[in-house]
């Protein structure tokens, strides 16, 4: 192994989603099949046993990159030195609930978590929240950061790549063209209903997809509500919420977000300002990564029907955020 191992901490470990995305990390899916790993392990006291139980069984995979294994329930722990956070813990919706009811459980957890990271992290950190509500929570674990300083106010995302990929899925299915074909998708907002699956830019082969579909009522009455309500159907169908898809989406963010990629990709990034949104939401962009960093797509025509749906999501996080302004 001549690299030095990056040291990736995911909390909620134990959990579902941790199991089907500690085993792809360590196999080196997520950093390259040439990067060594470390993974820093977070769950509560009452799920270090069950954490004990996966250890063992990456030992069982016996994979070459896995250069050593933790877990421990304290967060200054879990984050020293890490590399890149994986904040996966906190409660998932069961049927009927809607993510943002989760802020009064799960909100608290990431002002903790935050100032950890920001106080004993490198300061390079990138930190990607999955619990929900993502976005909601990445901004909780942001600001607390900030408070701290010392880590890259841009580098605390929200996950909206689960989105992305479902939308390609749908867009390709309908287009009749291999999923990985398609570029330039764009999913905007928040992880929530309200998020506007945007595929007006897409193109397969440098033609238009939207003018290869051209049916505005499939667009309106079955891709929006399909994508955006995606999470709850799976709920429906499973009985639990997504988590080998959510955390393949995990893995797409960060490899695509450190490795870089030719084509755009959906982050919940903080606003820089970029078409109207204010500074410092957590927002899902269009971007391009290179070098270890991504920038948001800038110059993208904004029609009436579009800035509506933008205006109905960025109002919906702003709300979300004064519901926790007494966290921050
Ligand atoms: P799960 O209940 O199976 O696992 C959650 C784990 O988190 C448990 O092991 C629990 O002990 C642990 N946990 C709880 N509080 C913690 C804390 N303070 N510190 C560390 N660990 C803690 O849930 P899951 O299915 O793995 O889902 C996890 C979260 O991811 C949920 O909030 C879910 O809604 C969310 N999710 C997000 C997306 C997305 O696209 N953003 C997709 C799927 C699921
Ligand atoms: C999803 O989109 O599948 C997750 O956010 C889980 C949920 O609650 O919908």
């Amino acid at each position: 192994m001549s690299k030095t191992p990056v040291r990736v901490a995911v909390t909620g470990a134990a959990g579902q989603i941790g199991y089907s995305l500690l085993f792809r990390i360590a196999s080196g899916e997520m950093l390259g099949k040439d990067q060594p790993v470390i993974l820093q392990l977070l769950d509560l006291p009452q799920a270090q046993k069950a954490c004990q139980g996966v250890i063992m069984e990456l030992d069982d995979c016996a994979f070459p990159l896995l250069a050593g294994v933790f877990a421990t329930d304290d967060p200054d722990t879990a984050f020293k030195d890490a590399d890149i956070c994986l904040l996966v813990g906190a409660r998932p919706r069961g049927p009927g609930m809607e993510r943002s009811e989760l802020l009064n459980v799960n909100g608290a957890i990431f002002t903790v978590q935050g100032k950890s990271i920001a106080e004993h992290a490198k300061e390079g950190v990138k930190v990607l929240v999955v619990g929900n509500p993502a976005n909601t929570n990445a901004y909780i674990a942001r600001q607390a950061a900030i408070k701290v300083g010392r880590t890259n106010p841009a580098n605390y995302h929200g996950m909206l790549r689960l989105d992305h990929n479902r939308a390609l899925s749908m867009v390709a299915a309908k287009a009749g063209r291999p999923v990985d074909s398609l570029r330039k998708m764009a999913v905007w907002g928040n992880h929530s209903p309200t998020m506007y699956a945007d595929y007006r830019f897409c193109t397969v082969d440098g033609q238009s997809v939207k003018s290869m579909i051209n049916d505005e009522a499939w667009n309106n009455d079955v891709f929006q509500p399909a994508v955006a309500k995606r999470g709850a159907a799976i709920i429906e169908a499973r009985g639990l919420s997504s988590a080998a898809s959510a955390a393949n989406a995990a893995v797409c963010h960060i490899r695509d977000w450190v490795l870089g990629t030719d084509d755009w990709v959906t982050m919940g990034v903080p606003s820089d300002g970029s078409y109207g949104i204010p500074e410092g939401i957590i927002f899902g962009f269009p971007c391009e990564c290179k070098n270890g960093s991504y920038k948001i797509v800038q110059g993208l025509e904004i029609d009436a029907y579009s800035q509506e749906k933008l205006n109905k999501t960025l109002k919906e996080l702003q709300d979300e955020a004064e519901a926790v302004k007494s966290l921050l």
